[in-house]
């Protein structure tokens, strides 16, 4: 099988090369799909950039998500036949004709699924049902920040917490302003021009906000949870701002660590808000049933028309590195997605 596997850090074009490579081996709790189309994630473009920790050693075959038809089911396996149409969240090895992952963490769509829809579902809006109904459970008319709202994750924030009806400020850069007026955001932001923080507090004043979901990090999250009103949460789930200026530095890097603030349980407990860190590579690896549960809620919204993604970018795998430059360079909004 042809899998694009990372080789080097850097612009997307040297980065990646095709490979014939064995076919994956699939274990008793597995399943293994023949890909159609895989998604890409901003976890990619740190990853090629080498600012992913998490990231496997190179060569590396990366990737987050999938959609495809089962090719084989692992012996412990008791739901999935042979043929049947899967959307998957595979913890790397998406960038591939075939990729072998835990049955947990695939679930059965209709064969019609549109390729970037269905890639969609599976990190973007797992990610997005996880902070927005797990992690915390959003109630009706609570005023809701979601930084980078035009984004892949934050387009399913948005409609889940619209579907929920709560008040949504979102913030994009300016170009993407008019897609969040068409989602419902109540209140578009531009952070490129204007503060974001200033301009929620002329909005609310000291009523303040219920919840936050920051990507973003550093800085925005200190700021963020100074929004917060009593009984706030924020939901920090990304370190976006690590890729700005270019190269990987080591001072960039410390500059955003530092940037989070100092927060503490005493703090936390005065002024009852809360700041609750998000790695959904955890909870695939160490609480799959969590991950599978997710998965289905986003399933089922999505065949019932709450949930509806958007596909911002389609490419074909000789353009993988043009589909890379447009998630790298901010233009995007909604999902990017490759197929074989
Ligand atoms: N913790 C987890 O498990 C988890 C899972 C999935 C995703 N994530 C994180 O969630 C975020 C969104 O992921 P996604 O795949 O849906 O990507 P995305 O939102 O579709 O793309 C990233 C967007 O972030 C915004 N952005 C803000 N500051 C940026 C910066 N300094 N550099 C580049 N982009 C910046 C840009 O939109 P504007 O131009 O409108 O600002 C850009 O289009 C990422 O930070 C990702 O790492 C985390």
């Amino acid at each position: 099988m042809k899998a694009a596997v990372l080789v080097r850090h850097g612009s997307p074009d040297k980065a990646f090369e095709i490979r014939e490579q064995a076919m994956p081996t699939t274990e008793a709790h597995q399943i293994c799909i023949q890909v159609e189309a895989f998604g890409l994630n901003f976890a990619d473009v740190m990853a090629r950039r080498g600012l992913y920790e998490d990231a496997p050693p190179m060569p590396a075959v990366i990737g987050y998500d999938v959609i495809g038809h089962v090719h084989e089911v692992g012996s412990d396996v008791n739901d999935f036949q042979v043929g049947q149409k899967v959307i998957a969240l595979t913890r790397f090895g998406a960038y591939a004709e075939y990729v072998a992952t835990d049955a947990r963490g695939v679930v059965a769509v209709p064969e019609d699924t549109d390729a970037g829809e269905g890639v969609a579902l599976a990190t973007q809006y797992g990610t997005a049902w996880y902070c927005s109904q797990v992690v915390t459970n959003l109630y009706e008319g609570e005023h809701v920040l979601i930084q980078a709202a035009a984004g892949g994750v934050g387009t399913a924030l948005v409609q889940l917490a619209k579907h929920r009806g709560c008040i949504v400020y979102g913030t994009a850069s300016t170009q993407k302003l008019d897609y969040l007026r068409e989602m419902g955001v109540d209140y578009p932001i531009d952070y490129r021009t204007t503060s974001f923080d200033a301009e929620i507090r002329k909005l609310r004043g000291e009523a303040g906000l219920d919840v936050v979901f920051d990507s973003i990090g550093g800085a925005s999250v200190k700021k963020g949870y100074k929004l917060l009103g009593s009984g706030g949460r924020l939901i920090a789930y990304g370190a976006a701002d690590m890729t700005t200026g270019g190269r990987k530095s080591i001072f960039k890097m410390i500059k955003v660590a530092l940037g989070f603030g100092v927060h503490s349980p005493i703090g936390f407990l005065q002024s009852s808000r809360g700041l609750i860190g998000v790695n959904m590579l955890r909870i695939a690896d160490d609480r799959p049933d969590t991950l599978k549960r997710c998965m289905e809620g986003v399933v089922d919204y999505y065949k019932k028309g709450i949930l509806k993604p958007k596909v911002g970018g389609a490419f074909t795998i000789d353009q993988l590195a043009e589909a890379h430059d447009l998630l790298e360079s901010r233009k995007s909004i909604g999902k990017v997605v490759v197929s074989w």
